[in-house]
């Protein structure tokens, strides 16, 4: 089963947004990667639009809609604030109709993600909005910590997919190399509970191409979204050669994983 590599396209629009216009552009930059063989676009909107805008949202879907076999990911807190013309997560996904919607539990003014869902808190309030995206046809991925407990719990909410969050297993490759073979482990015991429990597995944080090759061996991994790294790799490999180089990882990845 191959894994879909999702762009991120923050990063190139918090570029655009630190001048005055539209360059870099985000519509010929969504081009760009798919024809260099990206097999998804992700975009994650904030209240403070400091990196993608609703208007960019709603391009986007215009130009992924003719393209089927192109996902659209748009994640984001469904609990944030409407403020000025950011409508909030769900209506905003109501208008453009993604493929999926990753819901995550950030804060207004967090930097980036750090955590996945404590749905022993969260999922009350997280069952009107799943139901409603559910009811869009709109495929409903949870952002989660590889916690067993916690999995299930997405399962028990009508969660379609998972996305493991990796900042963790990226920071110990860095760091600290005796944890990551441990983290590893625990994300693959979540994604093969996962996959046992039906839940399609994602997975997205500080992901590159030095730690990809390891996590993509995950079993059922079904797709990886990737943003920061990837766009810093393009300036200096260039935009075409660095997807290629994600996707050569997850193919490889892809054919080799379940021999692990
Ligand atoms: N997944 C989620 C839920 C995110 O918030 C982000 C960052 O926007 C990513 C994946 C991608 O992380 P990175 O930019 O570090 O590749």
């Amino acid at each position: 089963m191959s894994i879909a590599l999702s762009v991120n396209l923050n990063k190139i629009a918090l570029i655009r947004n630190s001048r005055e216009g539209n360059y870099p552009d985000l519509i010929e930059h969504a081009k760009a990667c798919i024809s260099h063989g990206a097999n998804g676009i992700t975009v994650h909107p904030r209240p403070d639009q400091r990196h993608v805008r609703p208007g960019d949202v709603l391009q986007l879907a215009e130009l992924l809609k003719p393209l089927p076999e192109i996902e659209f990911n748009v994640e984001g807190n469904p609990f944030a604030a409407q403020r000025g013309d950011y409508p909030g997560l769900t209506s905003l996904a109501e208008a453009a109709l993604p493929d999926q919607c990753t819901l995550v539990p950030d804060t207004d003014h967090q930097l980036t993600s750090d955590h996945g869902f404590d749905l022993t808190k969260t999922a009350d309030k997280l069952l009107p909005v799943i139901e409603k995206l559910k009811s869009l046809k709109i495929r409903v991925s949870l952002f989660m910590d590889p916690i067993p407990e916690q999995i299930e719990l997405a399962k028990q909410l009508g969660a379609d997919r998972i996305e493991l969050y990796t900042g963790p297993y990226a920071a110990a490759w860095n760091n600290d190399p005796d944890t990551v073979e441990n983290l590893y482990q625990q994300h693959r015991r979540a994604a093969l509970l996962a996959s046992e429990l039906g839940l399609g597995v994602n997975a997205g944080h500080d992901l590159n191409l030095g730690n990809l090759p390891m996590f993509s061996t995950i079993p059922g991994l079904k797709e990886v979204s990737i943003g920061h790294a990837l766009i810093v790799d393009a300036i200096t490999l260039g935009l075409a050669e660095t997807v290629k180089a994600y996707k050569a990882i997850l193919e490889v990845a892809a054919t080799t994983r379940d021999g692990r």
